[in-house]
């Protein structure tokens, strides 16, 4: 497993530098909304938390807009009412971040943290983003289970542990180790996924559980 260099920590600066693209998409996003975070969404939750959920990358308006992951995105309504349901999460969830909402056992954190155009990362920023991943694993002293929303998240999850990204078994529900750590992997709970029933309540519910068995063990 790569030891993240001591200048990266989990958290990329406010006004990080690093992919001239995102920079500029989200001077663009500020100048057009300036009362919006604009800026890498920081990682939200426990930090003695055993339990790292890890999305794609910031919605535009959602956790572009509220500054908190999956906040104001319609893939956060499944993720957060999910998450309490399997007692990861407690509290009242708003999609503007006015809420006490708090995680439990968990983190929610994205593979890139800077929104990107169409929600899609080039995998150079994919790849000039995942020290942050790294380093949030590492930081992480309790981890045991993650829990990788997509492809992306997945592949970028096991090169950030200096594993191949094919080390891992793709699809929704599978599972696998990673060094010390058991990875579950579930569709992403983007819109299009829940409105086209490629990813139901309950097949993402199952994730959860099983994220919940794998702990109380
Ligand atoms: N919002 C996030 O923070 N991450 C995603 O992957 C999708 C929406």
């Amino acid at each position: 497993m790569p030891t993240p260099t001591p200048e990266t920590g989990p958290e990329p600066a406010r006004d990080c530098p690093i992919c001239p693209r995102l920079v500029a998409y989200r001077a663009a996003n500020a100048a057009a909304n300036p009362a919006w975070f604009n800026g890498p969404a920081p990682s939200f939750g426990d930090p003695a938390a055993r339990l790292l959920v890890v999305g794609l990358a910031p919605g535009r308006q959602g956790a572009n807009r509220t500054g908190r992951p999956f906040t104001g995105d319609h893939a956060g309504v499944l993720l957060y009412a999910t998450l309490a349901k399997s007692g990861f999460a407690r509290g009242a969830y708003d999609p503007n971040g006015d809420d006490d909402l708090a995680l439990v056992d968990c983190m929610i954190t994205n593979a890139v943290r800077c929104a990107p155009p169409g929600n899609k990362p080039e995998t150079g920023e994919e790849a000039s983003c995942r020290p942050f991943l790294s380093a949030r694993i590492a930081a992480l002293p309790r981890l045991k289970v993650m829990v990788t929303l997509g492809d992306v998240s997945r592949r970028n999850v096991l090169k950030a542990l200096g594993l191949k990204a094919s080390a891992g078994l793709p699809g929704h529900g599978t599972e696998f180790r990673a060094g010390p750590y058991v990875v579950l992997n579930s569709y992403h709970c983007s819109r299009l996924n829940t409105n086209t029933g490629r990813l139901t309540p309950a097949m993402f519910e199952a994730v959860f559980e099983r994220a919940r068995t794998l702990l109380d063990d």
